[in-house]
């Protein structure tokens, strides 16, 4: 089992979707599952707080990964849950103790098999502990803010860069200072800088980590 956590932009789900890719693993994208859950509670017009309501809308909620596709009570919805809204909401519903109860036990379910790379927020501490590699990938706010960019872009919208680094400031705040699940490098994490690397350099360089890990592990 591999983790890989970091802020928002640093290229996780793109260096993810790579590095599952060339070892044959699952991937499991937690950030999706909850985007689905948010966009479960935009569709119903709930704001992101804590009752009955959202217990409710939640236990009606079935959230599943095919492959790439994000199904939310059996719909296909990978293209909905990518919108700015969809990422703010899901930013505040995140900090919420239920939706993490509901979407955590799910990410273990899925990764209790092995051979699964678990990406987003807390995968190193809740959603995968036990994992025999845990990474943490960083870049810089501008390179954040860049790539960013480059991913609005390839779905046509045209944001400035500084309205795309203002939101992922933002974004930054709300994550590392809240109480439940904050942004930390996980305990044993290994730490990578993405600041000016292309994809395959980093996973170049998660490859080398995974196997020297591997070796260790079976010597
Ligand atoms: O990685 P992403 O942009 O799809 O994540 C969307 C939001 O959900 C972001 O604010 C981080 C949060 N998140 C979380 O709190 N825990 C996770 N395991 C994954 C994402």
């Amino acid at each position: 089992m591999i983790t890989i956590d970091g802020p928002a932009g640093a290229g996780k789900s793109t260096v993810a979707r790579e590095l599952a890719k060339r070892l044959g693993f699952r991937l499991v994208d937690t950030g999706a599952m909850y985007r689905a859950f948010a966009l479960r509670v935009k569709g119903a017009g709930l704001p992101p707080k804590t009752g009955p309501e959202l217990n409710a809308l939640l236990d009606q909620t079935t959230v599943e990964l095919r492959g790439e596709r994000v199904l939310l009570n059996g719909r296909d919805v990978s293209e909905a849950i990518r919108t700015s809204d969809v990422s703010e909401l899901t930013s505040r519903l995140t900090t919420l103790r239920v939706v993490r109860d509901k979407a955590t036990p799910l990410q273990r379910q899925l990764a209790a098999a092995g051979g699964v790379v678990l990406e987003g927020r807390d995968t190193g501490s809740m959603g995968g502990p036990s994992a025999e590699v845990k990474f943490y990938l960083d870049a810089s706010e501008t390179g954040r803010a860049r790539r960013r960019m480059r991913e609005l872009e390839e779905r046509g919208r045209r944001p400035s860069l500084a309205e795309v680094r203002d939101e992922i400031a933002r974004r930054d705040r709300q994550d590392r200072g809240r109480k439940l699940a904050p942004l930390v490098v996980p305990t044993g994490a290994i730490v990578i800088d993405s600041t000016g690397k292309s994809v395959a350099q980093v996973v170049k360089l998660m490859l080398t980590e995974v196997r020297r890990i591997q070796c260790s592990t079976r010597s």
